[in-house]
């Protein structure tokens, strides 16, 4: 299989040397990566601004902002047979980005911010076109809630045609942003919940690869 990954942060720049983003460092979409070339698969990580080493075997593609995340996503969706979305997009950007950097003076401590692009929910339309010609490609999303995370994973499985969401609580301090282990729920799209225990990020990355290889069936067993 060839398998899409997107992974770390997305950067919306107000200008050059100003940003707004969020605390990702990749670690989660990376490991899926690693562990999608381990399993056999060839895997393309689209990117954004993190500091880590690209997994030996897989073509990576660096981009800023959401808005070259999408450009990205949207030709590579075409070559492969799933993909996982780590990334944690910025959901708005800036409506003006200056070209220099701007002097205080000039700001008015207000900052006007239009919507990004859904990069997910806007695959699902795309992927109903392939499903009917028979080559329905998997979709797993992830879904960083601050509190209990399965409601809201179901409810973005459904709204953006996932097969799974990878839910977790990101005020958990040994899960979510930055740290090396994660506490996962796989949130199925035929309703099936099932919680992992905390694990490191390679192996919950395992886990995935090993779902969408054989999507059909999430038991607890084979987990
Ligand atoms: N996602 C995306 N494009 C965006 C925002 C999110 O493709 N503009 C993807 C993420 O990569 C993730 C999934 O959608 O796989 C859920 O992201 P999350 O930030 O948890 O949810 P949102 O859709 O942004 O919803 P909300 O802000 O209501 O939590």
């Amino acid at each position: 299989m060839r398998i899409l990954i997107t992974a770390g942060p997305t950067r919306e720049h107000l200008d050059p040397v100003r940003f707004l983003s969020n605390p990702s460092t990749g670690k989660m979409g990376f490991a899926v990566a690693k562990a999608a070339v381990e399993a056999g698969h060839d895997a393309v990580l689209v990117s954004g601004p993190v500091s880590l080493k690209t997994p030996k075997g897989v073509s990576r593609i660096d981009v800023i902002s959401a808005r070259e995340m999408f450009e990205a996503v949207k030709s590579e969706f075409a070559k492969c047979d799933a993909i996982v979305m780590t990334a944690a997009v910025a959901d708005w950007r800036p409506v003006k980005m200056a070209d220099k950097k701007l002097k205080k003076s000039e700001m008015s401590g207000v900052i006007e911010l239009v919507r990004n692009p859904d990069v997910l929910k806007s695959l699902k339309p795309v992927n109903a076109k392939y499903a009917k010609k028979g080559k329905r490609k998997i979709m797993v999303g992830f879904a960083a809630e601050t509190g209990e995370p399965t409601a809201e994973a179901a409810r973005k499985c459904k709204e953006k045609g996932l097969d799974f969401v990878v839910a977790n609580d990101v005020t958990e301090s040994k899960s979510g942003f930055g740290v090396s282990t994660n506490r996962v729920t796989f949130v199925c799209s035929d309703g099936r919940v099932v919680p992992l225990p905390l694990m490191s990020k390679l192996a919950v990355a395992r886990k995935i690869i090993k779902e969408i290889s054989k999507p059909i069936a999430i038991h607890h067993e084979s987990l």
